[in-house]
């Protein structure tokens, strides 16, 4: 475990998915029995991060602190950051430089949904590399909605793209970023693309012409679902209705990564599960109780 601080960007304005989200934010709406915010929020839990910086509009950020206050209640510290205007992913850095502190980061987009066996080790290798950056390409069917990965006959990344017409491979690159202390300068070196954003791939493309960044590939085995569109939305909590009731585990829950993670007692695991004890989140929070080391 280093030093790293982890960074949820859940700002934007939402309009894929209007107009429901014309009245909250896209990061808060439900996939199945959870706020959106929940999945990759136990993503940089599951990489042992206990510090994070959460990236919101201005106008949303009252409804986010009201859902995740100080993170305390799951042993964490978090810190609310603010982007005034959606001006591209790589602002992120800049928003969150101060915070930072010249600390590495992984950040995650708040719409982004992992889930897969052998996650937390595939993350403890990423948090282990504190130099340079490291991001993850996912084989998928449309990669021309992403960021996506061109690869010379080695398998060695040569270029990262930003929704090609005519992408030059099938592995996008999802939305979860370790890079080290640097990205913040990095990102005020860039310039922005045609359509006016901070593309995170300009700022990947530095790392990768320093011959600094690592593509892990995420194998089938892993899913990385999108929340884009309202099809893509209904499928990511269908995909997690489907897991949950077949394994009877919850996938995406801070209160069970807290607890198994040490970072919160018995105790304070039983208050959280009173408190949903109308639920069957909360018959499940108290099914955990006595269960840590066993
Ligand atoms: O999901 C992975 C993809 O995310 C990557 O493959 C792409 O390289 C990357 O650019 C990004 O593509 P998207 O088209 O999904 O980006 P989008 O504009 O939809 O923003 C992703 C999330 O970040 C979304 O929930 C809104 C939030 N966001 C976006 C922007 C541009 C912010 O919070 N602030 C912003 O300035």
């Amino acid at each position: 475990m280093t030093d790293r601080k982890g960074l949820i960007l859940a700002g934007g304005t939402g309009s894929r998915l209007w107009p429901i989200t014309q009245g909250i934010s896209k990061q808060l709406m439900p996939v199945y029995d959870k706020p959106m915010i929940y999945y990759p929020l136990s993503v940089l839990m599951l990489a042992g991060i206990r510090d994070i910086g959460i990236i919101t509009t201005p106008a949303d950020q009252a409804q986010f602190r009201h859902l995740l206050g100080d993170g305390s209640q799951w042993g964490l510290r978090l810190t609310w950051l603010v982007q005034p205007s959606p001006d591209g992913l790589a602002q992120a850095y800049l928003v969150a430089e101060d915070y930072l502190a010249g600390a590495p980061s992984a950040m995650v987009l708040g719409d982004n949904i992992f889930f897969g066996h052998g996650l937390p080790e595939m993350l403890a290798c990423a948090d282990a590399r504190t130099a340079g950056g490291t991001v993850f390409g996912y084989r998928v069917a449309d990669p021309e909605r992403y960021g996506v990965v061109g690869m010379d006959a080695d398998g060695t990344v040569t270029q990262i793209v930003e929704k090609p017409a005519v992408p030059p491979s099938s592995y996008a690159v999802t939305g979860l970023y370790f890079l080290d202390g640097t990205a913040p300068a990095r990102a005020r070196s860039i310039a922005p693309s045609t359509r006016g954003e901070l593309e995170i791939t300009t700022l990947l493309e530095t790392y990768l012409d320093d011959g600094s960044l690592t593509v892990e590939r995420m194998g089938r085995g892993y899913a990385w679902l999108d929340t884009g569109t309202h099809g893509s939305l209904l499928d990511a909590g269908n995909f997690v209705r489907t897991l949950q009731s077949r394994q009877g585990m919850q996938t995406g829950c801070p209160e069970e990564i807290a607890y198994l993670q040490g970072w919160i007692d018995e105790d304070a695991l039983g208050a959280l599960a009173h408190r949903y004890a109308k639920t069957d989140y909360g018959t499940y929070l108290s099914g955990l109780q006595g269960t840590r080391g066993t």
